[in-house]
């Protein structure tokens, strides 16, 4: 599809999204353990708004570009697994650092400018309180919202990193063609039941990939599990060429209705048009294949399990207490 239509699409979608997000409240984190130091309402005292601001913030941008809720999902991901959820991601390249976003595996990663936007909101309220690790979380959540997903009651309490690491990036960061097996290691080392795990990667129901994600399925032979539409199109648009010389500008849908956050992920990867490696291999895997059916026909269910698993997610080795620091600028380390 082209820009222009996916941006009336979206548009209109977004209109939707607004008025039915309130629809689906949930709160499935309990005390399990996993919230290390993190907690709901941390902000009651030092600046009590701070979601209101946040969710003005992001609502009068993202209507600039909608395409935004996918990449500020996808960004509290790889900020979580670099170090942990501390916006490492979001320092700049300086002497002492060199920015993740260098790393082959934050291809794709845009949108910065919305969280930004976000902080000086914070800091006109409520200087040098709101971290810019909290900032991208609820910036994940209200993308998960205005899409039509759940409502997410977030743990704050993070703290932001002095340092970044794009080698850290390069190793952390799971490459499309990760097996089911490293799956479920990764998501278990963060607390995630093997149902949280398959739902957290329910996070594909919305936005987009690039040919360089999916080259591995389609070439020298193509993934039995790729099947047509999909496989038509996929071999239509992305030649067999090195990755150096691919056209980073084609980009696919990551599921059939990826401007809303709901369910057709798990029906359209039991279908064979998952987009990605490890979409199409959990809907064939004996552990997981059961719990991807159960959620292509219960969105509710997929919305709670997600909910918890989200907040799972964003507990990743955070920095709490005094701990790491409160940026003032969200692209460099306070001097
Ligand atoms: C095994 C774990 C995962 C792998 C291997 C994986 C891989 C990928 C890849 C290869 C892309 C496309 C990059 C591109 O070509 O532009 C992508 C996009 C995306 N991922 Fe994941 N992912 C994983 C888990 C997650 C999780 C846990 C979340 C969030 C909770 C997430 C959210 C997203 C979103 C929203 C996009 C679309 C981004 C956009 O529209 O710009 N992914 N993922
Ligand atoms: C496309 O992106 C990949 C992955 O980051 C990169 O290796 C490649 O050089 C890019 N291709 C072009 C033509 O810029």
């Amino acid at each position: 599809m082209t820009r222009q239509t996916l941006v009336l699409l979206v548009c209109s979608v977004f209109l939707l999204g607004l008025s039915n997000s309130e629809y689906y409240s949930v709160d499935t984190f309990g005390g399990n353990g996993f919230s290390k130091g993190l907690r709901f309402g941390f902000y009651a005292a030092t600046c009590p708004k701070v979601e209101t601001i946040v969710r003005e913030s992001f609502t009068s941008n993202i209507f600039r570009d909608p395409t935004a809720a996918g990449a500020l999902i996808r960004l509290a991901f790889h900020d979580c697994q670099v170090g942990g959820c501390d916006a490492s991601i979001l320092l700049s390249s300086s002497d002492s650092i060199t920015s993740e976003l260098v790393s082959d595996r934050n291809f794709g990663i845009r949108r910065l400018d919305f969280i930004d936007s976000i902080k000086s909101s914070l800091e006109a309220s409520c200087p040098g309180v709101v971290s810019c690790a909290d900032i991208i979380a609820l910036a994940a959540r209200d993308s998960i919202r205005i899409s039509g997903g759940p409502n997410i009651p977030i743990l704050l309490g993070r703290r932001d990193s002095t340092s970044a690491s794009n080698l850290a990036a390069d190793r952390s960061i799971p490459l499309p063609t990760i097996s089911v097996d490293d799956t479920i290691s990764l998501f278990q080392s963060k607390g995630m039941t093997l149902q949280e795990t398959v739902a957290i990667l329910g996070a594909h129901t919305v936005g987009v990939g690039h040919c360089v994600s999916v080259l591995d399925r389609l070439y020298p032979t193509q993934d039995p599990n790729l099947l047509p539409p999909r496989s038509a199109q996929l071999r239509a648009q992305c030649p067999p060429t090195p990755p150096q010389l691919l056209n980073n500008n084609t980009f696919f849908a990551n599921d059939f209705t990826n401007v809303f956050f709901d369910n057709q992920y798990f029906r359209d990867i039991l279908n064979g048009q998952g987009l990605f490696g490890i979409d199409s291999k959990i809907a064939l895997d004996k552990r997981t294949s059961r719990i991807v059916s159960m959620f292509a026909t219960n969105q509710a269910y997929f919305f709670a399990v997600f909910s918890s698993a989200f907040n799972k997610m964003l507990a990743s080795n955070v920095l709490t207490g005094s701990s790491g620091e409160i940026r003032r600028d969200c692209k460099v380390v306070n001097s």
